[in-house]
């Protein structure tokens, strides 16, 4: 018997498209309380849930133009129960843009089998790492190269009938995490999905950065949030020119 009724997999599949529609990817503003900890350490914000809810709250306020690049934001538990300085509901202000709610579902790493010591993600969409260098490997690779190791690696595993591939960011600058998504997009190797982004790092580290834990600078980070959005936006159709 089938899992789901034709409506629940309607319903499925429409979120799914919305998420990688043309020119979107997703806000992984998911992070946990450690997570989040290791992020306000690199700027000296104190890891309070206060803290953890201010920065929330810089991006989800974002200009609703924000909804041309994100089409999906994947929450933490705690965030989904996070309101902004007006009382207002975290989810309801994402949905109000237009872009749709998520939360973190995936049950942390289990060992992949066949492999020595790999580890594989447990349930969360296909949110793969690209196909790059290691830090300490001394010879420099190309987003072309990125690009071609990763599409092919992709082509020979996954189903044409998935809808997208959203990327995560980790170990890359938020640069080249735009760069490697662009050319993976112009790559001329076939491309049966939507190549997108599931970015944390890469659309808040500048954010961050500008923020510094101080409400003065809300502008200032959301700026360089949106100026993210945008150019990952870019790149997720193959049009990001430097
Ligand atoms: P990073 O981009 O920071 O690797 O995070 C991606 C993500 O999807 C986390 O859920």
């Amino acid at each position: 018997f089938p899992a789901l009724s034709p409506e629940q997999k309607k319903a499925l599949s429409d979120i799914a498209q919305r998420i990688v529609a043309s020119g979107k990817g997703i806000l992984a503003a998911d992070e946990s309380v450690g997570t989040m900890g290791n992020r306000l350490q690199r700027i000296n914000v104190e890891n309070t849930e206060e803290n953890r809810r201010a920065f929330r709250e810089i991006l989800f306020s974002s200009d609703a133009s924000i909804s041309k690049s994100i089409g999906g934001v994947i929450l933490f538990h705690e965030t989904l129960y996070q309101k902004d300085s007006s009382g207002k509901p975290f989810p309801a202000i994402i949905k109000e843009k237009g872009m749709v709610v998520g939360i973190k579902l995936d049950a942390g790493t289990a060992p992949l089998a066949g492999t020595n010591g790999e580890t594989t993600i447990q349930g969360t969409l296909l949110k793969p790492n690209m196909v790059t260098a290691g830090h300490s490997c001394p010879k420099k690779y190309t987003p072309q190269d990125v690009a071609v190791a990763t599409v092919t690696t992709l082509l020979r595993t996954v189903p044409a009938a998935v809808p997208g591939i959203c990327f995560l960011s980790g170990g890359q600058s938020e640069e080249e995490a735009s760069l490697n998504l662009n050319a993976m997009n112009q790559s001329p190797l076939p491309k049966p999905w939507k190549l997108t982004f599931s970015y944390g790092r890469a659309l808040q580290a500048s954010a961050l950065a500008a923020w510094l834990g101080k409400s003065e600078n809300k502008k200032a980070a959301q700026e360089a949030f949106c100026k993210r959005a945008q150019i990952n936006s870019l790149a997720c159709r193959g049009q990001y020119v430097t």
